[in-house]
């Protein structure tokens, strides 16, 4: 937080201890968010917990910290209304502590300090020997953003790639490449070619029903352990699958701390069952192993090893959450996965739960929503491409960066670079429509409303950076330091200042929520504040003292929007 919340955090707490509430109780309920409403101030406190804490009703306690937090040379006033109390800070505070703070890339603007939390990030995780799904790039673009949310805010993380690399699928995969497959085409383009080997199979064993016993006996001889031929297959499509990701991840600036697919949990699942056994809540079923989760309010129990031997998806969860814990010791571990899979994970928490593991605790899926695109006769619907769900991730990125080559053509066609700021701004056009609505809900695939350069999409973003970096070029006199300026001269630029405010907080409840929307809001609505400060304020033509100021004020800007969106994963170009 800033050196202004932490000011008025101490004048709180201060202000609840001389009102007789313990201090420790009252720490974490002490939370300066920004109010509802502008109008009411700068931040507000709900004062409901504390209430709790001193045994009164809420806007009875509020009305008496209010009271309490007299002004001071930070603080101009502090209002009850209701429950909650509004405090406003004086402008010139206002300004030099956000724009210094910006300045010298302080907390909550710059990263912070080593916090002590562990958080694990499982995301992206693609099957590799099924088609990508527009779902994993939906999981790979919100796990990367919270990834660096919270390396931002302190933590140690753990960003995971759970590869789907395991399993029936895989065997499936691998019948077909034993039968129908050829190295050299598979080198030539290994996405494309393990699809159309996976719609083979799919074809094939409506007649040949005994492809299925064959995929069996083929992951049966995977799991042995052996070193056969099934081991050696799984490790060429492995290693060509990855290869070939690689390509959109880098793309998309994305990278993963552990690429531990569900292969790596394979000698890991006997001590994991054995684990669940000696809790004794495995049970037997049909030959097969469950654990029962009615109690937990789940009907459907939780399989983990079938009547063959074999072991689950499941199974292979299980075992890395225990290895995770082991490994990390993490306070939570994240499972960006889409939200079909919600059953999934509340069995795999509830699996633990009923073990009394605490990690169970860390466990939290965090779901998102489809992507629908636009059917011919303007309806929406679920996202497919004419290779059915699969999706190629660099035609969609290429789609995007040749449709923003054609318009820099149009409208700069002097612009150097121009096929980097193509590259940077198409692919991000992609990722901040992923990450502007609350993850939960559906994405709408619209080439147009994406790299619309007006309205909130990244290219508007893009663009809004650009121009600040344009006017910090034009101006011949370099940003001045914070001491240097009279913070007076910039009483008209409140809205953008309280814009920069918000960004801690945002941040905080962001990685709280898992929620890198929160962040995207944020950095549209400084564009906004900063475009629209500059539609009436000169920068160039300025006196000097009023320039000046205002230099600082777009160079803050700059900074803060260059660091919303490396949050988001988003690159913020010096020109476009
Ligand atoms: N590979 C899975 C899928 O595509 C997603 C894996 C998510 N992570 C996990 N630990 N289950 O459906």
């Amino acid at each position: 937080m800033t050196e202004l919340h932490d000011h008025l955090r101490q004048r709180v707490l201060a202000a609840t201890e001389a009102l007789g509430l313990d201090r420790a109780a009252a720490e974490p309920l002490v939370r300066l968010d920004p109010p509802k409403n502008r109008d009411h101030g700068d931040v507000a406190l709900g004062a409901f917990q504390l209430a709790k804490l001193a045994g009164k009703a809420p806007p009875a306690l509020a009305g008496e910290l209010a009271a309490r937090v007299v002004p001071d040379e930070v603080v101009a006033a502090a209002t009850a209304a209701g429950p909650f109390v509004n405090f406003r800070f004086r402008r010139a505070a206002l300004a030099r502590v956000v724009l210094a703070a910006i300045q010298r890339a302080a907390p909550p603007y710059g990263k912070a300090g080593p916090s002590g939390q562990v958080v694990c990030i499982d995301f992206s995780s693609p099957n590799i020997a099924k088609p990508f799904h527009i779902g994993h790039m939906r999981s790979t673009v919100i796990g990367n953003s919270l990834c660096r949310i919270h390396r931002h805010l302190g933590a140690t993380v753990h960003g995971i790639n759970h590869l789907g690399d395991w399993g029936m699928p895989f065997a499936k995969m691998m019948t077909a490449y034993l039968r129908w497959g050829n190295e050299q085409e598979l080198h030539r383009s290994p996405m494309r070619y393990m699809f159309a080997l996976y719609q083979r199979y799919g074809q094939e064993v409506e007649q040949h029903a005994e492809l299925d016993a064959e995929a069996a006996a083929h992951f049966r001889a995977l799991e042995s352990g052996a070193d056969n031929q099934q081991r050696r297959m799984w490790q060429l499509l492995r290693d060509e699958s990855l290869r070939a990701f690689q390509g959109p991840y880098s793309r998309l600036g994305v990278t993963f701390d552990h690429v531990t697919g569900e292969s790596f949990f394979e000698d890991k699942m006997a001590a994991a069952l054995a684990r669940v056994r000696a809790a004794g809540v495995l049970e037997p079923s049909e030959g097969a192993e469950v654990v029962w989760l009615k109690e937990l309010g789940i009907q459907q129990p939780c399989l983990l090893r079938k009547s063959d031997g074999t072991t689950l998806y499941h199974t292979r969860d299980l075992a890395a959450v225990f290895w995770r814990e082991q490994q990390y010791r993490p306070d939570r571990i994240l499972y960006v996965v889409g939200a079909e899979q919600k059953l999934h994970f509340d069995q795999l928490k509830g699996v633990l739960q009923r073990m009394q593991e605490p990690i169970a605790r860390a466990v939290e899926h965090v779901p998102f929503g489809l992507v629908l695109a636009r059917t011919d006769d303007g309806k929406w619907e679920k996202f497919a491409t004419r290779a059915g769900n699969a999706v190629f991730l660099d035609e969609i990125l290429d789609e995007a960066v040749a449709k923003v080559r054609a318009i820099i053509r149009e409208k700069n066609p002097d612009l150097p670079d121009a096929d980097q700021v193509a590259e940077q701004v198409g692919v991000s056009a992609i990722v901040f429509n992923d990450l502007k609505n609350s993850r939960i809900k559906d994405v709408k695939f619209d080439w147009d409303a994406m790299l619309s350069f007006e309205g909130e999409t990244g290219p508007y973003v893009q663009y809004a950076c650009a121009r600040l970096a344009s006017i910090l070029r034009k101006v011949e006199a370099p940003v001045p330091p914070p001491e240097a300026v009279d913070f007076a001269l910039l009483a008209d630029a409140e809205r953008v200042l309280l814009t920069m405010l918000d960004f801690g907080p945002a941040v905080q409840r962001a990685a709280e929520q898992s929620e890198p929307s929160i962040v995207t809001t944020q950095v549209i609505a400084l564009a906004g504040e900063i475009h629209a400060y500059l539609r009436d304020h000169y920068v160039l033509g300025a006196e000097p003292a009023v320039r000046d100021a205002r230099l600082l004020l777009v160079d803050a800007a700059r900074r803060l929007l260059t660091t919303g969106l490396s949050l988001l994963g988003i690159p913020a170009p010096e020109r476009m």
